[in-house]
């Protein structure tokens, strides 16, 4: 190394412009870990295969340890002419042993070093977003047991279309979740693939044993092409889409709790420990977790466009430009995380206002589509069932009451197949009627949850 601490001594002679140190530095500080581990595995497999002394190969390995303490108790001091987290590490390396610190980046590149620290970091987050992911899917199963007969509004646009209950609204979410968890399994799955051993982009002249290292690193396999290994980023930009689509989903449940906590809906109070009060408004009690949570989708979003940007239009293999590519990821992870776990401690918090809900799942015509099965139950095809009903709905509208609330006289004018017991369609009775796989039905809705609950397992 120069005494500037590039890596690239003998082939520069005038020192780096410290604007161009700053520059270039990267963002990866926080990846010490991932670093070590990979170097302690590269240097005992160089040991192993007498590629370098065996006893260098140990210095290496136990003054990497040294280094992995020395950065756990705090105590390294960041040096902007050490352009990123490899070359400080190699730099603390030599100050604990020395010369034999020069083996430790035989057959290997920053190239492949920064791919396999980039696929170890992702791989972590993999892992905490699928543990983080398998507590609130738990929570909202939960939710949705205890609520799977509580009735509300079911809606279209918006507008109030058909009873359902509570439950079953709750586990639209878990459904959601469950595919984002599957999606983290699967980046997992195609990022757990050992770049190591590609070199700069073209492999080493060494007689590596790349299953040796990927063994001990927890690699499933290793790469088949050391140009791709180098260059590819799909595992960020797959990392960052499994994060967006995540975070929309909890922002699609944010508009929800946003909505249903208004004074208009009312279906629900936000809990004091999830909500914050008005400087100026002394009745204000706001939804900011789930506003911010809404809000952090759009950063999200942003990761994800940035990687896929910095990827399009890139030449095969290494350039400078996927430097960037920890910024991406790690924003993306330090957003989602937090935001799922804050989901899995304030839902169970929500006071939902169940009579109110249930008052509402009965008006606006909800029962009018039941209505319309009613006649079809008797014999009536249902485009002609759904024109009679709706000329009840227009009446009963004219009239300013619900569809209840019209005389018998006047169903049975519209048609004969209406008997008496047309009037006792209820909410109650037309959440148990859709007793399908899948339906709103109270016992489907228990059986959905166990399924769901199994799924995780
Ligand atoms: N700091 C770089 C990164 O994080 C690694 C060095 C890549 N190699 C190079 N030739 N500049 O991507």
């Amino acid at each position: 190394m120069s005494t500037d601490g590039r890596t690239w001594g003998g082939r520069f002679q005038g020192q780096m412009h410290e604007l161009t140190q700053a520059y270039t530095a990267g963002l990866d500080r926080d990846l010490w870990e991932f670093d070590i581990a990979g170097s302690i595995a590269h240097a005992r497999m160089l040991g192993h295969q007498g590629i370098i002394p065996p006893a260098d190969a140990d210095a290496i390995v136990r003054g990497l340890e040294n280094v992995r303490e020395q950065f756990r108790r705090g105590e390294v001091q960041w040096r902007p002419e050490l352009e990123d987290i490899h070359t400080h590490i190699e730099a603390l390396l030599r100050e604990q042993i020395g010369e034999p610190a020069g083996r430790l980046h035989t057959a290997r590149s920053r190239n492949d070093q920064v791919a396999l620290v980039n696929r170890m970091a992702v791989r972590a987050l993999c892992d905490d977003a699928t543990a983080a992911l398998r507590d609130l899917i738990g929570v909202i199963c939960d939710l949705a047991e205890r609520h799977a007969a509580d009735p509300m509004p079911g809606y279209t646009h918006l507008q109030r279309a058909q009873p359902i209950t509570l439950g079953h609204h709750l586990l639209a979410y878990g459904e959601m979740l469950l595919r984002d968890r599957e999606r983290f399994a699967d980046c997992r799955r195609r990022t757990n693939v050992l770049p190591l051993g590609s070199g700069a982009l073209a492999g080493a002249p060494y007689p590596l044993d790349r299953e040796m290292v990927a063994r001990e690193l927890g690699f499933e396999t290793i790469s088949r092409n050391s140009i791709d290994a180098t260059a590819d980023r799909d595992f960020v930009a797959e990392f960052c889409f499994a994060c967006a689509m995540t975070q929309v989903h909890l922002s699609r449940l944010s508009e929800e709790i946003i909505l249903w906590a208004s004074a208009e809906y009312g279906f629900l109070r936000l809990p004091d420990a999830f909500a914050t009060g008005s400087s100026i408004m002394p009745q204000k009690k706001n939804a900011d977790v789930a506003e911010l949570a809404r809000g952090r989708a759009g950063r999200l979003i942003g990761e994800l466009t940035g990687i896929l940007t910095t990827l399009k239009g890139l030449p095969l293999a290494y350039n400078r430009d996927l430097q960037e590519d920890k910024g991406y990821y790690l924003a993306a992870g330090r957003i989602l995380i937090p935001t799922l776990q804050i989901f899995a401690a304030m839902l169970p918090a929500l006071e939902f206002d169940l009579p109110r809900m249930r008052q509402a799942a009965g008006q606006g015509y909800a029962l009018a589509t039941d209505i319309a099965d009613y006649l079809v139950k008797k014999g009536m095809p249902f485009r002609e069932a759904h024109t009679i009903v709706g000329r009840l709905v227009r009446e009963a509208e004219s009239r300013h009451c619900e569809l209840a609330e019209l005389p018998f006289e006047l169903y049975r004018a519209a048609s004969t197949l209406f008997e008496p017991d047309v009037l006792a369609i209820t909410v109650e009775s037309s959440i148990a009627a859709r007793d399908v796989p899948g339906g709103t039905a109270p016992p489907r809705v228990r059986d959905a949850a166990r399924q769901l609950r199994a799924l995780l397992a």
